[in-house]
């Protein structure tokens, strides 16, 4: 039983028979809960499983980055979702993540919440929450995936490591109080299984027109680093495999996969 802002046997009595979270694995400390469930779900554990952690000492961020996992402040959780899926669509889970998450952010810091292509969460301009989802597929098919979600609750400004001190924040950094975990551990898994359930309901276009609604960038001019090329257009949108659409030089069309976007100044 770990000694801090949750109870555990509260959680899972709060959690119980939920679409998500009705099993919870906790740990005070752990490598990283993206690895626990993808571990537990390979191992056949069902859909709505969570791993939830204290600290982790190999979290693991995008594009093989580091995670910033320090104990007794954050949200650190691992979802197992086993949808009906094409491959190709998996991103659609982390699209629709952002989303859940950036709403309940929203309840504590009204309009200052918004997405940053492909899945930040950010509070006033800085990131408050990082996504990571990993799947596992099999000819053509999607076995699962393991959505992991970082979010900035009351670490301060200090905590920060050197290189991100200027780009990261939290709700505590921001609202100048610190907030408890645990409501907002129930609240972020509840709205997770709303999107969710409108996603395998097959209304993708929901999904997208929330995300576009939350996401300045669109319609702005936007640099794009994508591995070591940089890419530079006009964001117009994301397809249904949750690519960035990019309108480039002589109004062709590119969408982009992966990479770190960043608003252009107006000229
Ligand atoms: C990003 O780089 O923006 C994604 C960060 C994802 C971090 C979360 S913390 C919980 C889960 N476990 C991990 O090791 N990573 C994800």
């Amino acid at each position: 039983m770990c000694n801090m802002d949750w109870n555990e046997e509260t959680l899972k009595n709060k959690l119980a028979g939920k679409l998500i979270g009705h099993q919870v694995y906790f740990f005070s400390e752990i490598d990283s809960t993206n690895d626990e469930a993808f571990n537990l779900a390979a191992a056949g554990s069902p859909e709505g499983t969570v791993v939830i952690a204290d600290s982790q000492t190999k979290g693991k961020g995008r594009l093989q980055r580091a995670w910033h996992s320090p104990a007794g402040s954050n949200i650190y959780t691992s979802v197992i979702l086993r949808p009906n899926l094409k491959p190709d669509r998996a991103p659609q889970i982390s699209i629709l993540a952002g989303i859940a998450v950036a709403e309940i952010m929203n309840n504590f810091c009204p309009g200052m919440v918004n997405l940053k292509w492909p899945n930040d969460v950010l509070l006033k301009g800085k990131k408050l929450c990082g996504i990571l989802a990993q799947v596992k597929t099999s000819v053509n098919k999607l076995d699962f995936v393991v959505l992991g979600i970082g979010i900035n609750i009351n670490i301060n400004y200090n905590q920060f490591p050197q290189d991100i001190k200027n780009t990261a924040t939290s709700l505590a950094i921001e609202t100048g109080r610190n907030i408890s975990r645990q409501e907002l551990i129930i609240s972020l898994y509840e709205n997770l299984a709303k999107w969710y359930k409108k996603l395998i309901a097959d209304d993708f276009s929901a999904v997208k027109e929330k995300w576009l609604s939350m996401a300045p960038m669109i319609g702005k001019r936007v640099q794009i680093m994508s591995g070591n090329e940089m890419i530079s257009g006009k964001a117009i949108g994301i397809d249904e495999q949750g690519s960035l659409v990019l309108l480039t030089a002589g109004d062709k069309k590119i969408k982009i996969s992966a990479g770190d976007a960043t608003i252009l100044k107006e000229k």
